[in-house]
């Protein structure tokens, strides 16, 4: 691959959002020795994109410009770096890059030996696509902060957990984990999509513009024994009436307030607690997602596939915060 040329998009400083987006020809990058290098089939967005690319994370986030935007990509590995064992040219994986350098919205990328995993023939590059940053948070909040066994189903028949955002790409996941841990699921989301969440399989589904939606009341009066909050905006005071007694708030996008409420509930031990989550991936909980999508019991849904060359409009669609699932670019 020495001096191949690959389509790319890149950005080159903080800020201007799609304007920002340049179309170029780099050289192929090549695989440090516990790297992979694969040729990228799909790509998923996910709105920490763009919350990079307008400098939110600065000065940490890029580590450097020019950047190449993206995180989650599935493909085939074409070249393996010198120290790795358990990938050869041909594997069809699904991998997870690093914030700090991106690479996904190329048509080579080198992902990291030890946040890459296999993905078998029926699961596909679309689908494997979608699950690293969104499936591994709904996972994370629900089995790490809110200390949910999936497999332990009679134990958590009588949790109730409400989800906001149930239509959007952690929301989707994070409704249908829920359920396959057998918990009571109500989730948020627009009236359009009222259906949608419900047939994920939430019990109960709220439209956030309604003033029972907005108040996240219950519809059967259930208090919720934690909430994973991938919406915004939400204050304490409307979560606070609707916990039990000794309810978390697992907020995904923590603002100002939410990191001064969580502060307060720790200090003043109070029972009801705000928890902010910031994902750590791991390559077994990517793999044990991967399984349950070839099993058929979690589904991926795909908001909208844009070529890499009209990568502009996915980054637009993720900025606009408005997807029903997740938006793919395929080179
Ligand atoms: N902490 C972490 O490690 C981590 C990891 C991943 C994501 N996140 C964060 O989690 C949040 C969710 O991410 P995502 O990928 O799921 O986003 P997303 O896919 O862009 O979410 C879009 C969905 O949210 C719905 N929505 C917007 N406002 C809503 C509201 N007030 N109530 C109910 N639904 C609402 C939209 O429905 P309508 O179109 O009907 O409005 C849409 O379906 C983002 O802030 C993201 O940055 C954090």
């Amino acid at each position: 691959m020495a001096g191949k040329l690959m389509r790319a998009i890149q950005y080159f400083g903080y800020g201007v959002g799609v304007a920002g987006l340049k179309h170029v020809e780099i050289l192929v990058p090549d695989p440090k020795a516990d790297e992979v290098l694969v040729k990228v089939e799909a790509a998923s967005l996910n709105p920490a994109d763009w919350k990079i690319q307008k400098g939110m994370l600065r000065p940490f986030l890029p580590s450097k410009f020019p950047t190449i935007p993206g995180t989650d990509l599935a493909g085939e590995v074409v070249r393996v770096g010198t120290g790795v064992t358990k990938f050869k040219a041909g594997d069809k994986v699904v991998a997870v890059l690093k914030h700090s350098t991106g690479g996904a919205l190329a048509e080579y990328a080198v992902a990291k030996e030890s946040l890459t995993v296999g993905r078998p023939s029926e699961v596909s590059a679309a689908d494997a696509a979608s699950l690293p940053i969104a499936g591994l948070t709904a996972h994370g909040a629900l089995t790490l902060v809110a200390g949910i066994k999936l497999d332990e189903r009679d134990e958590n028949k009588n949790k109730n957990i409400l989800v906001t955002a149930g239509s959007g790409g952690v929301g989707h996941y994070a409704v249908q984990l829920a359920k396959l841990g057998n918990m009571h699921v109500t989730a948020t989301c627009g009236a359009r999509n009222l259906e949608f969440v419900k047939n994920l399989g939430a019990d109960e589904v709220l439209d956030y513009q309604t003033p029972d939606g907005a108040a996240l009341r219950s519809p059967s009066g259930k208090k919720y024994d934690f909430v994973i909050h991938c919406a915004s905006g939400i204050p304490w005071s409307t979560f606070e009436p609707n916990l039990s007694p000794k309810g978390k708030v697992i907020d995904l996008a923590p603002g100002p307030s939410a990191l001064w409420t969580f502060a307060v509930k720790k200090l003043t031990f109070s029972k009801k607690q705000l928890v902010p989550y910031i994902l750590i991936p791991k390559a077994e909980n990517l793999e044990y997602l991967v399984k349950l999508v070839q099993e058929g019991k979690l589904k991926t849904v795909i908001d909208s596939r844009h070529p890499l060359s009209k990568g502009e409009d996915a980054w637009a669609k993720i900025m606009d915060g408005h997807a029903t699932g997740k938006i793919i670019v395929e080179p």
